[in-house]
């Protein structure tokens, strides 16, 4: 609409005039992620907007999605501005691993290698021996297996087990758990599937394990977009976020996805899972943040950028 167009118009100029990027992720609001592909910048998953902040020559990074990705990006690039639209914008799985609390679990476990997801503070990551996304997750902790390492895994035990489960690998896990993968509704997914038995079901393994079990397609959501392009089916039920279906669609415009359902209402979930602070990500607020970054700068204790960054670097060079 008109109000949209002027505010991104507004935006574009801006962008130039600051030397700044739109880093956005996969579950903002579908406006944000097109103003990203249309001014160059990038739509992407946890990882792979970690890495496109850490090689852009804009000195400003807008970072559209929530803290841990923020924290990351200034951890990795502390000379950039790094701003976020919403400063409020946080994560359950972050929240769910304060650092006292996590630090106390690792220290009464000292022979373990700490594995912690990249959805957690700057402080749980400096803690860390490595940080993982869910896109690198399974291919890390087969390699530490490999070695005869044994785990200390954080938070969020969905994926953990996932990966136990793949890898054989021995973790403990942390008790977190994100609040928008964790509502998936078994029951109702299986009625759904039993309605629109050619579809294939796509699951992100932050969702509880009798989800995961349902699902004809496992992975980050960059891996789930590749699933929804490769596979053959021609109809998907999704169990992420559902910022992800700007992208399927766009990329399979002859494809049909559905949203699995989060409260047993079945196939006409179509207002479910989203992220209540994905969602603080708007056109407004990126307006405001790129008018007044120093309103809505991110900052990270420098006493823990070394330690954070020594856990990221391990999870950015791993295979390269
Ligand atoms: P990925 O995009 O890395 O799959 O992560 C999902 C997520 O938790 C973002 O909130
Ligand atoms: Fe955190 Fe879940 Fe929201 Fe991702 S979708 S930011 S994991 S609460």
């Amino acid at each position: 609409n008109d109000e949209q167009l002027a505010y991104k118009d507004r935006i574009k100029k801006l962008l130039i005039e600051k030397n700044a990027v739109l880093i956005a992720h996969y579950y903002t609001d579908p406006v944000i992620q097109a103003l990203a592909e249309e001014t160059g910048g990038c739509v992407s998953d946890s990882l792979e907007m970690a890495r496109f902040g850490n090689t852009h020559e804009a000195t400003t990074l807008i970072v559209a999605g929530v803290k841990f990705m923020g924290e990351t990006a200034k951890v990795l690039t502390p000379e950039k501005t790094v701003v976020m639209p919403s400063l409020e914008a946080t994560c359950s799985l972050d929240l769910g691993c304060p650092i006292d609390e996590f630090s106390a679990f690792c220290d009464q476990h000292p022979d373990r290698t700490v594995v912690v997801y990249a959805n957690t503070s700057t402080a749980v990551k400096a803690r860390a021996d490595w940080i993982v996304t869910s896109s690198c997750a399974l291919e890390i902790v087969e390699h530490l297996d490999s070695l005869g390492e044994k785990i200390i895994w954080g938070p969020d035990r969905h994926l953990g087990n996932y990966i136990q489960k793949n890898t054989g690998a021995d973790m403990i896990m942390w008790q977190g758990a994100c609040i928008v993968h964790d509502e998936f509704k078994t029951k109702a997914l299986k009625d759904m599937k039993a309605l629109q038995p050619e579809a294939a079901v796509l699951v992100h393994p932050e969702s509880p394990s009798e989800i995961i079990e349902l699902a004809d397609a496992v992975g980050s959501t960059s891996q789930l977009i590749k699933a929804a392009q490769e596979l053959p089916n021609k109809t998907f039920i999704v169990a992420t976020d559902r910022g992800i279906f700007y992208k399927m669609q766009q990329l399979c415009p002859d494809k049909e996805f559905y949203a699995a359902p989060t409260a047993g209402e079945g196939a006409t979930c179509k207002s479910c899972a989203h992220c209540p602070w994905m969602a603080m990500n708007g056109l407004k607020a990126i307006e405001e943040a790129l008018l007044d970054p120093a309103g809505k700068e991110v900052f990270v204790d420098m006493s823990l950028r070394d330690g954070a960054l020594k856990s990221l670097d391990r999870m950015l060079t791993f295979n390269q």
